[in-house]
């Protein structure tokens, strides 16, 4: 089986993707792990993380480079923050996280792959942990809250990124409209600050959730 690097950091392996486990060996969410040629990788499961989902669905433009630092919102234990820290090997990947339950189980994720460094915060308060982050090249973010916007655009103020991605999840935000008209709605608010490169449905291995891949302008 031959490793084709899909984007930086990211290889295919058959219909699947991997990213190069920068801690070999360990494993964070029991994903399966393959040896090829003295490298090991770590199979990245689309149905567990909306990045792979994408990726897997098309995405045409990826941002992460193997020397950025990444401002993670809703890290919950780690599973896609993990992969990210593989592919941004020589970057910081700021974990922000609202839950003390996740947050404990991120704990000894972040204490293997170093450069994953956990926060205990809301996301809606960036005020709180800007002291902790140098600089963000990307925003990545997944929190299932109401305001999904408007939490973007408050860390874009302060962090001032070229690129983010934005997991928006439809019935968080509104239960009973269609999720076409409640995308479109939160996609039409970041138009002034951000130019939309694209946006991916996640069906079938994820439902209700778009990824919009996004520049800021
Ligand atoms: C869908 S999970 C994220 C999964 C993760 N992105 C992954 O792919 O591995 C959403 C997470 O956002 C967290 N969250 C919700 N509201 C938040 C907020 N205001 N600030 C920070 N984290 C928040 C939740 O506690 C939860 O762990």
């Amino acid at each position: 089986m031959a490793v084709k690097e899909l984007f930086p950091g990211v290889y295919g392996f058959r219909r699947n993707i991997a990213s190069l486990n920068n801690t070999p060996g360990f494993r964070v969410y029991d994903e399966k792990l393959i040896k090829k040629k003295g490298k090991e990788y770590r199979l990245w499961d689309p149905y567990r993380s909306k990045l792979s989902a994408a990726v897997l669905k098309g995405l045409k433009s990826f941002p992460f480079r193997e020397d950025s630092n990444v401002l993670y919102l809703g890290a919950s234990s780690g599973t896609t923050p993990s992969h990210l820290s593989d592919v941004c090997f020589r970057g910081f990947v700021y974990c922000v996280e609202l839950s003390r339950r996740m947050m404990r189980e991120l704990m000894p994720v972040t204490m293997k792959k170093k450069n994953m460094i956990p926060i205990l915060a809301d996301a809606n308060r960036p005020q709180e942990y800007m002291h902790a982050i140098s600089s963000v090249d990307v925003i990545y973010q997944d929190v299932a809250q109401k305001n999904q916007s408007e939490i973007l655009l408050k860390n874009a103020e302060y962090f001032r990124p070229e690129h983010a991605l934005l997991l928006i999840k439809a019935r968080s935000i509104n239960a009973v409209e269609s999720p076409k008209k409640v995308f479109r709605k939160e996609i039409n608010q970041l138009k002034n600050d951000f130019t939309v490169l694209e946006t991916i449905d996640l069906r079938p291995y994820d439902k209700d959730h778009v990824l919009v891949n996004l520049k800021r302008k």
